[in-house]
């Protein structure tokens, strides 16, 4: 066990949360290319899983032609074990506010939605609250930004970008092909930046403190800090802030009950890491990288059930739009549990890894392309649980 414990830190949850808008007051008399340069020199990347760099989303988006563009906050946190934006939401709302303005000033909007996932409907009456807040302040800074939020109905899909879009619009949740991309045709067909919750705060903790000390956290690859929904096998699940690019065994040390046999990274899209590989994993972008989601597993667990569950909510959340993902997630999960029963060999297994990676290259969206990541650890480092 290392003695030395992770470092807490208090971006995303502590100062200025309760400052009235001092810092957007300050942030919108910058010009537009120093609030870029400063996002770009932060190395700031994308909170809700892909990691993409928030300055080039930014400036792609301010770059399109069109005087109609909008700002969009992805609060739809369907990943299973991710629940850190809601409580982002909950804590310091006027930070995320403040974050989606200071992109609507960058990038020439001036409305902004939040799409806040079904099951957070109880934190409606309290958002609309200090939205009033917000709206005041944005008026006596003379700031022509509006905040809006929409609420999504429980499906996973919606919280793909373009299948958000579609659900804003008041059609069925389905993802749109792309390109084109959301920088140029995003809600109602307009250059639109969609960012994760914890992104926009990220953003303008970046403008109060300066790219300087934001990159003081993390790793090259991961700049900044991360908000972690750590559950499953562990004495202290909950909600921690932690530096990026920190190795897997000391967060196991200290989050784990003595007995993790495995760390699912990123919820069901994400990747299964077993024992003998928490020593050389880093949490990040250069590593395996999360969307906040860390769930532990220790011997007790069966990974032929914690597999089980995954293929099932994949088949249950597929569109059903495209044939790989559609027919693949069904193909996976009966698969297994032929091997399991023994109607079918172990050698099995392989052909169903195949089919999992080709459903990586032609399924249409993330969904579908991300089954093969969870499947493959998990079938790969846990064969023998598999089996009949
Ligand atoms: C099936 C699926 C579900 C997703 N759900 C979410 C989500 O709940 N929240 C989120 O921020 N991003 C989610 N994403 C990623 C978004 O499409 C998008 O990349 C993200 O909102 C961009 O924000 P960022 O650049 O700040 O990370 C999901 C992607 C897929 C494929
Ligand atoms: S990959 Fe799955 S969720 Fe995505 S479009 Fe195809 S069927 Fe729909």
């Amino acid at each position: 066990m290392s003695d030395t414990k992770l470092k807490r830190v208090d971006l995303i949850f502590g100062e200025y949360s309760n400052v009235k808008y001092k810092v957007l007051a300050d942030t919108i008399k910058l010009p537009n290319d120093k609030i870029l340069e400063d996002l770009l020199e932060s190395g700031l990347r994308g909170r809700g899983g892909a990691g993409f760099p928030t300055a080039m989303k930014w400036k792609y988006t301010a770059q399109a032609p069109g005087d109609e563009k909008y700002v969009v906050c992805n609060a739809d946190e369907g990943e299973p074990g991710t629940f850190k934006d809601r409580e982002i939401l909950t804590r310091v709302p006027r930070k995320v506010f403040s974050g989606m303005a200071i992109c609507g000033k960058v990038i020439g909007a001036k409305k902004g939605f939040i799409y806040l996932r079904g099951e957070y409907k109880f934190l409606l009456p309290e958002l609309l609250r200090e939205l009033e807040g917000y709206h005041e302040n944005a008026k006596s800074i003379g700031l022509d930004f509006s905040i809006e939020i929409r609420l999504g109905s429980g499906a996973y899909i919606c919280g793909e970008e373009s299948a958000l879009f579609e659900s804003m619009e008041g059609n069925r949740g389905e993802p749109r092909n792309k390109p084109p991309y959301p920088t140029t045709f995003g809600y109602l067909g307009k250059p639109t930046v969609i960012n994760n919750v914890e992104t926009f705060v990220n953003i303008m903790m970046i403008m109060r403190l300066g790219p300087i000390q934001f990159k003081m956290l993390g790793t090259t690859d991961s700049r900044g800090s991360k908000v972690f929904s750590v559950s499953g096998d562990t004495p202290i699940a909950g909600i921690y802030e932690l530096e990026l690019g920190m190795p897997l065994d000391r967060f196991v040390d200290e989050f784990g009950d003595g007995d993790t046999k495995a760390v699912q990274v990123g919820g069901a899209s994400g990747f299964c890491v077993p024992r003998k590989k928490f020593k050389d994993t880093v949490i990040g972008f250069e590593g395996v990288p999360t969307g906040g989601s860390m769930m532990l597993f220790n011997s007790s667990r069966s990974m032929y059930n914690v597999l089980h569950n995954y293929l099932e909510f994949f088949e249950e959340e597929s569109c059903g739009q495209c044939t790989p993902c559609r027919v693949g997630c069904q193909q996976l999960r009966k698969g297994i549990e032929a091997v399991k029963k023994g109607d079918k060999k172990s050698q099995y297994l392989e052909q169903l890894m195949k089919l999992s990676e080709s459903m990586k290259l032609t399924a249409k969206c993330g969904l579908g392309q991300s089954v093969a990541n969870s499947f493959s650890s998990i079938v790969y480092n846990f064969k023998e649980e598999m089996i009949y």
